[in-house]
């Protein structure tokens, strides 16, 4: 299975940035190209200009969150089918800034992943336990419980390729400190079990489970060496191009 290598742009990129951004990544993998997937998620007020440089390169694009609904009342909100129309095939969900500003719970999760996929979109649907979890012992209750609330019935479909899942221990998110490869191995691990009893054999095995959280230029190869990794979601090194396509270079 290609790993997956995606770039969350999170709150970050006026036009002109995510121009240079996105030339440079379009530019360093024509030069460099790679087995990998490789996904870009800018805000969405970017999702259209970065998809006009993409469009043809390979590299594929998407949105950081989406409505549950197809259209109508919901200020301020992204439906699916607005991201397709921007030639979107990938979205986030459930990141952890989304549940702790937006208090998005599993269950909103779980109804955007059926939208999503309705939509025709493939949702990463992010899991992951906090550092006070972490330090009561709680990471794998905490993230169980997680897959069981925010993945659907059917996730992943026939054979995977319908959902990918991003594990990223809220403490490592943006704060330079990275699991280690032991952490990262039995967390994989443990959600790899979950999701084959939870979406049965065929579905559980062929769902991606990417690593989130401090990845970076210098961890990434190490990272991506661990079993049951099958890509990373990266943040701050994202907006690197050089970093990124390091990231993506230490991929298979
Ligand atoms: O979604 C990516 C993420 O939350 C990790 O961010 O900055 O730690 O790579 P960062």
């Amino acid at each position: 299975m290609r790993q997956v290598i995606a770039g969350n742009w999170k709150m970050n990129g006026l036009t002109a940035d995510a121009e240079a951004l996105t030339q440079a990544l379009r530019d360093g993998l024509v030069k460099a190209p790679t087995g990998a997937v490789v996904v870009v998620f800018p805000p969405f007020t970017q999702v259209a200009t970065v998809g006009r440089i993409l469009a043809g390169s390979g590299i594929a694009w998407g949105g950081q969150d989406c409505h549950i609904a197809e259209r109508g009342a919901h200020t301020g909100d992204i439906a699916p089918e607005m991201l397709r129309d921007l030639g979107a095939t990938h979205v986030i969900l459930g990141h952890s800034e989304r549940r702790r500003d937006h208090g998005e719970l599993d269950e909103t999760v779980r109804e955007k992943t059926v939208a999503a996929l309705k939509a025709g979109l493939i949702p990463i649907v992010c899991v992951g336990e906090s550092e006070d979890q972490r330090a009561g012992g709680q990471q794998q209750d905490t993230v169980g419980w997680q897959i069981k609330g925010s993945l659907p019935d059917g996730f992943g479909g026939a054979d995977g390729s319908g959902g990918i899942v991003a594990y990223e221990p809220v403490w490592a998110i943006g704060t330079g400190r990275t699991a280690t490869v032991e952490d990262i191995a039995a967390m994989h691990g443990f959600v790899r079990a979950e999701l084959v009893r939870q979406m049965g054999e065929t579905a559980g095995r062929g769902i991606r489970i990417l690593y989130g959280g401090s990845v970076n230029a210098g961890n990434a190869a190490s990272i991506l060496a661990v079993p049951e990794v099958s890509g990373a979601l990266v943040g701050g090194a994202s907006l690197k191009p050089a970093d990124f396509l390091t990231i993506v270079s230490a991929a298979t």
